[in-house]
């Protein structure tokens, strides 16, 4: 009786404690027989720099990324590049089997810029890089699975950096330029285009920060710039694709977004605001104009950063504007909501400044953590597992950006390499759990899922130390040789039965570490429990 009482205090406590995760809801739902919609689609992706190799081979010219990495090789953890990767250019095949194996749908893989115009612009298209992705099409084709391209997936030519790249306005044409020769080559076979995969990678961490290429880190001007640009690049293609190639083609085109959940640190309303206003500056910064029925950059965003340029002295924000006719022009740009989802954090309001000045963090002012107790053992310190994050992450897009169908473009787990991959499983196991309480429960319009990633694969700064595959690659082996994972066998199983295995248990976490059982917040309230006496 007393133990009961003791263990009943215990929870009281840790509930009333721990004003962030909802504990007994933490894998995001109980056990269910919840199945997959029939119409649901499943896939697995990639990115070329990340796979293809080959990196000057058949007219190919550098990209930033190649660029960064030659010029400067402590970026990357273990001093690792791209230029072989696994070798993807000439192993296309053997993915396309692998792809045919898992017994998915859909394969969504990009297109490099500079294998397809080596110069960056469109006066000379190469012949050899086209072949090789209407080789790797027809392939996938052959298998009856659905070919998903993603135009910009980071890779942009070095010789349109040399002319600012994002920041140019002419990349606007550049890239529209470029998506036309990919529609006109290849939209007859392909059936979803992906406009740009995590634009704010690109910007805010390329332009304005050091960890993705270009690693300009102009913060506070660039990450703007660049977005502005991007923004309009993107409807500008979603244009050229609506009117010239889908009367004829049909297909669809969206954009893939990241975005962690934000949780609010502490049950404050102060906390909640900024757990809202993570979203609505982070994701939001490229969801609004697209998604919201209004268009335009999230009133936040556009308040903080005109507020704060007129307090540092700028002649004008350093926010720039879109005309009343480019709010139109962009909103509805999608038939999509693409959406790359890895993990949660925790959002407080900053006491004073944070991050450099002036800087997009800055201007936000809000701080970000994760609750160090959220189960992990992943190569990549971000990288926590908050299954319920996710459900209430595709909620929470559903409500704001009014019922947009999603199609979750990334999500994975990262280790340190082994094909019995128990992490990986167990991770695949809750996300997979939530997303079906997601769409049976919450009616959250998720209509597809791809795993990231189909195989190991050069993971930026992470290099090959980082693993994100399904099946394993052996780099060190000269062909390059890929074997299935346990999460491989997982996936395929589930996308045959549409369900998770019988044995799937939502409340096992075990797999990332024995300390990181489901009881995050005891730990702090132990010097409490002398209370327990008063109340027994
Ligand atoms: C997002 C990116 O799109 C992909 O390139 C990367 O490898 C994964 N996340 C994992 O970090």
């Amino acid at each position: 009786m007393k133990m009961y009482k003791y263990l009943t205090f215990i929870t009281v406590l840790v509930l009333v404690c721990n004003g962030s995760a909802d504990i007994l809801n933490f894998s995001g739902g109980d056990k269910s027989n919840y199945t997959f919609p029939k119409e649901f689609f499943f896939g697995v992706s990639t990115a070329a720099i990340q796979i293809e190799g080959a990196w000057n081979e058949d007219g190919k010219t550098e990209s930033i990324w190649d660029h960064l990495i030659h010029t400067n090789p402590d970026f990357v953890r273990d001093r690792s590049n791209p230029d072989v990767a696994a070798d993807s250019y000439h192993l296309y095949k053997r993915d396309a089997e692998m792809v045919h194996e898992l017994g998915v749908d859909i394969y969504r893989f990009s297109i490099s810029w500079p294998r397809i115009l080596p110069t960056g612009l469109a006066n000379e298209v190469n012949p050899l890089g086209i072949l090789y992705y209407k080789n790797l099409i027809n392939e996938l084709v052959k298998y009856n699975i659905t070919p998903m391209v993603t135009i910009y997936h980071w890779d942009l030519p070095q010789k349109l950096q040399d002319i600012g790249g994002w920041t140019n306005a002419h990349i606007v044409d550049y890239y529209t330029d470029y998506a036309n020769v990919l529609f006109a080559n290849f939209a007859d076979k392909v059936k979803y285009w992906v406009t740009f995969n995590e634009p704010m990678q690109t910007c805010l961490e390329g332009y304005g920060g050091t960890y993705r290429a270009p690693a300009l880190d102009r913060h506070g001007i660039a990450e703007y710039l660049c977005t502005h640009n991007l923004l309009k690049a993107h409807a500008s293609a979603y244009h050229l694709f609506d009117q010239q190639y889908r009367p004829t083609y049909g297909g669809k085109i969206g954009m893939s977004l990241d975005s962690n959940w934000a949780e609010p640190k502490a049950n404050t309303s102060k906390d909640k605001a900024a757990a809202e206003l993570y979203l609505q500056t982070h994701v939001g910064w490229y969801a609004h104009p697209v998604y919201s029925a209004e268009g335009n950059y999230p009133p936040d965003l556009i308040r903080l950063v005109d507020e704060k340029s007129r307090q540092q002295n700028y002649t004008r924000s350093r926010l720039p504007k879109f005309s009343p006719e480019e709010v139109v022009y962009i909103r509805g740009t999608a038939d999509f909501f693409g959406l790359n989802h890895y993990t949660t954090y925790m959002l407080s309001m900053a006491d004073g400044e944070v991050g450099k000045i002036p800087s997009h963090e800055n201007d936000i002012g809000i701080v970000r953590v994760q609750d160090a107790s959220w189960p992990s053992m992943s190569s990549s310190s971000w990288l926590k597992v908050v299954p319920f994050g996710f459900r209430r992450l595709l909620r929470w897009i559903t409500k704001e950006y009014n019922n947009v169908p999603i199609i979750v473009t990334e999500n994975g787990y990262a280790d340190f390499s082994g094909v019995h991959d128990d992490a990986r499983v167990s991770y695949y196991s809750h996300y997979l759990n939530a997303l079906l309480h997601a769409i049976h429960e919450d009616n959250s319009s998720v209509i597809g899922y791809f795993a990231w990633s189909l195989m190991d694969n050069f993971e930026w700064d992470d290099g090959y130390v980082s693993r994100f595959g399904l099946y394993l690659v052996d780099f060190k082996s000269p062909n390059k040789t890929r074997t299935a994972k346990d999460s491989a066998r997982l996936y395929a199983s589930v996308v045959s039965s549409r369900g998770l295995p019988a044995d799937y248990d939502p409340e096992d976490f075990t797999a990332f570490s024995a300390a990181s059982k489901l009881v995050p917040t005891v730990l702090p309230v132990l010097p409490l429990l002398p209370l327990y006496r008063l109340i027994l």
